[in-house]
């Protein structure tokens, strides 16, 4: 994709704010998710914010003006098939681990859970579904992590969204409140190899947010619904400021 230059991308933010259009996040607590908050607040392109999520965010002051949050429970998600109604673009960093969540735990939350959403998203007039997803998914690899992430991928596109975006990062780059010490020592050393090559095997989560904004107020490519944003194509996007 050739590079915007800020004007004109200040010209898309513009027409797109002027379309006055909400947006929902799944995974607004989370390391992306948190940081794709900021950045739609800093860059004010939806009118309205809803949070999707399993717990009610401490989001306090004029700031958050535009945020609504929504408390559901992902395992009865149809009960608040409400929550996903109305919005013209959703948000999708939801995730957990193996580690955490044990193996069936991971597949419940990584590909159920999300496309469950998505399906509720679409009946709701969502248009444009952007995914979360990770370098590598495959949905014939013999790796979970892989299989599973290229398997919600499949499901997500399958639902039908009229603009389907699906972001592979590599490593995610910050400063991880939870500890992961497997996790910590990668990105240690990721942090030193991007410094001599800084799209090959990382990425910051605030760069990954950008991205995604960036992206949601460009026009789709005609006749492509499944649109796929390698590492490299999000390192782009998201140095436009
Ligand atoms: N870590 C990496 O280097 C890496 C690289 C590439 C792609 N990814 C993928 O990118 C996505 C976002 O990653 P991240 O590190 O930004 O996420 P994260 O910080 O781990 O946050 C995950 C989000 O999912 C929610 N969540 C987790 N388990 C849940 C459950 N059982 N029910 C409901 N919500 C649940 C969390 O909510 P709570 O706050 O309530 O727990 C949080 O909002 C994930 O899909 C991840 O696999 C990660």
């Amino acid at each position: 994709m050739a590079a915007l230059t800020p004007e004109e991308l200040k010209n898309l933010r513009k027409s797109f704010q002027e379309k006055n259009q909400s947006c929902f996040i799944l995974g607004a607590s989370g390391e992306t998710g948190k940081e794709l908050l900021a950045e739609i607040l800093r860059q004010q392109v939806f009118s309205k914010v809803t949070l999707i999520g399993r717990r009610k965010l401490d989001l306090e002051g004029p700031l958050y003006a535009s945020v609504t949050q929504e408390v559901v429970d992902f395992e009865k998600l149809d009960d608040s098939a409400a929550s996903f109604q109305g919005h013209a673009v959703g948000f999708c960093c939801l995730g957990t681990t193996r580690a955490k969540a044990g193996a069936d735990g991971f597949v419940r939350v990584d590909r159920d859970y999300i496309e469950h959403s998505a399906k509720l998203a679409k009946a709701g007039g969502c248009h444009h579904f952007v995914l979360q997803s990770t370098k590598g998914a495959d949905n014939s690899s013999g790796f979970l992590y892989l299989r599973v992430k290229g398997e919600a991928e499949a499901r997500v596109e399958a639902v039908g969204f009229e603009r389907c975006s699906i972001f592979r990062p590599a490593v995610l780059l910050c400063d991880r409140q939870e500890s992961r010490p497997t996790e910590w020592i990668a990105r240690k050393f990721l942090g030193l190899v991007a410094l001599v090559s800084p799209t090959a095997m990382s990425v910051p989560t605030v760069t990954v947010a950008r991205a995604m904004v960036n992206h949601v107020v460009m026009p789709g490519k005609e006749g492509q619904k499944a649109e796929v944003l390698e590492n490299a194509a999000i390192h782009a996007l998201g140095q436009m400021k």
